[in-house]
């Protein structure tokens, strides 16, 4: 049986933890394979909304085997928080169904505290980043000085190695960036208290997925970030640290390409970005704030994580184009064509205009990115409201016209339509 992934082909929030939460349903393991608490996931379940930033968001479906794969860096004092906030609404966390990878890298307070300082240092150039401590975690981990989950099996050699770390840390913090030092001995004891809650937690994700594949059981990975957030094919420098596309759930799980059916490509109907960096269509004024809405609903387009108001631009084919040849994708899903309702016509860029040329990829070179200027062609839009909208017959011809020419354009085709954000909001075509 499989192994199905998901990826964000944009760059990130495009709805991935209600179409994880969808395809759950199917699955007898989610595995999360990249990034950290800097992913914020919402799953809606009628009248519950659960906002997950580390633990998989198949953990709402109660057969599924939850597994945080060594490709995810975890920060415990936020993996405990949500287990707690889970447990309290009733969540089965337990370690027969929650597993960590021995081989997951730790955060600690030191990783965040560089990455605040190294942000301001930045200043303008800042990368825009979640704070939450992910590119100094992965730079430890590329450096080979990292902690790692599997030390929480040993107490005192976690104090030892905690403790190591953070008077090393302090150096840099201190002496580079004029911060205050971090309390090694606290942040050393605060671990083991971890250790002790999360030991039991720990198995060899790899083994447990080669396992399932051989007993038939469908097993889902949960991608983090987007296709233009990935370290090698984002938009680098502003970009996160770690692949969240479909090589990185390979990687970031422990398993080959061999079993590999499905790579779906979660696309939100229009464009959102959060922090710094090129955004080709990009919008302000009156659509943008369509688009982005005030914040009175709980889909609109503000942080997870952070809060922070989203950069928002119509639909951009270049970037479907670079996330279908990135991942492979086999099908994409369209989420929120829903918050399209309204616009009497909807453009959609379909190459970039550069230096006099018309081209269809992404440049490399950031400078080159930023004097590409969107070609847009023009698609009829609808007025009417479509959350109700459960079959592609209920779709007026002009929303189902969009999806099509995401379809044509890009040659993948569109496995799913999600048209509000609980679970029963998509209609499945084809
Ligand atoms: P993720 O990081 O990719 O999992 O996405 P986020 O959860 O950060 O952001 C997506 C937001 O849109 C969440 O508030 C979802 O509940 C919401 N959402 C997902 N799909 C739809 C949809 O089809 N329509 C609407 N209106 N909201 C959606
Ligand atoms: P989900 O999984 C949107 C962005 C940050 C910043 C850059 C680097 O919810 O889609 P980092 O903290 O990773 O070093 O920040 O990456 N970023 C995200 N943007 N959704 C996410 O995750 C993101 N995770 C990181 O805003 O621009
Ligand atoms: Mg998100």
């Amino acid at each position: 049986m499989p192994l199905n992934i998901i990826v964000g082909a944009q760059w990130g929030d495009e709805g991935k933890g209600h179409i994880t939460d969808l395809l759950a349903a199917e699955a007898s393991i989610v595995a999360r394979y990249s990034g950290g608490d800097n992913a914020g996931h919402t799953v809606a379940i009628s009248d519950e909304t659960y906002k997950l930033h580390l633990i998989p968001s198949g953990i709402i479906h109660p057969g599924v085997l939850c597994l945080v794969g060594n490709g995810v860096v975890l920060n415990p004092a936020v993996f405990v928080r949500e287990m707690n906030g889970l447990a309290e609404r009733g969540i089965d966390v337990s370690a027969r169904r929650l597993k960590i990878s021995y081989k997951t890298h730790l955060i600690t307070p030191a990783h965040i505290a560089l990455d605040k300082a190294r942000e301001l240092e930045r200043g303008n150039e800042a990368i825009g980043t979640t704070l939450r401590g992910i590119g100094p975690a992965y730079t430890d981990k590329a450096r080979r000085t990292g902690l790692r989950a599997g030390h929480f099996a040993d107490k005192e050699a976690l104090a030892d190695a905690v403790y190591e770390h953070i008077v090393e840390s302090n150096k840099t913090l201190q002496n580079l960036y004029q911060m205050e030092p971090l309390d090694a001995e606290k942040i050393a004891a605060e671990f083991t208290g971890y250790a002790d809650r999360l030991a039991p937690h720990l198995c060899n994700v790899d083994l447990v997925i080669e396992k399932a594949i051989e007993e038939g059981k469908p097993v889902l990975a949960e991608g983090a970030q987007g296709t233009l957030l990935d370290i090698d094919h984002g938009t680098y420098p502003f970009v996160t640290s770690s692949a969240p596309t479909a090589g990185g759930a390979l990687t970031g799980l422990g398993i080959g390409p061999k079993h590999v059916d499905r790579i779906v490509g979660v696309a939100k109907a229009f464009t959102t970005r959060v922090g710094g960096g090129p955004f080709p269509t990009e919008l302000d004024g009156d659509a943008a704030s369509r688009l982005r809405g005030t914040g009175e609903n709980p889909w609109d387009e503000y942080g997870t994580t952070t809060g922070r108001p989203r950069r928002v631009g119509w639909l951009d084919l270049v970037i479907l184009y670079h996330a279908r040849r990135v991942n492979s994708l086999t099908e994409f899903v369209v989420t929120k064509l829903d918050i399209l309702s309204g616009f009497d016509e909807i453009p959609v860029c379909v190459a970039y205009e550069f230096d006099g040329e018309r081209i269809k990829h992404i440049p490399a070179d950031l400078d080159q990115l930023g004097r590409c200027r969107p070609v847009y062609e023009t698609v009829p839009g609808w007025q009417e409201d479509i959350m109700q909208a459960r079959r592609l017959s209920d779709l007026p011809a002009n929303a189902r016209r969009y999806v099509d020419f995401i379809a044509e354009k890009t040659g993948v085709p569109v496995s799913y339509i999600s048209v509000g954000p609980a679970r029963e909001q998509f209609i499945v075509q084809g």
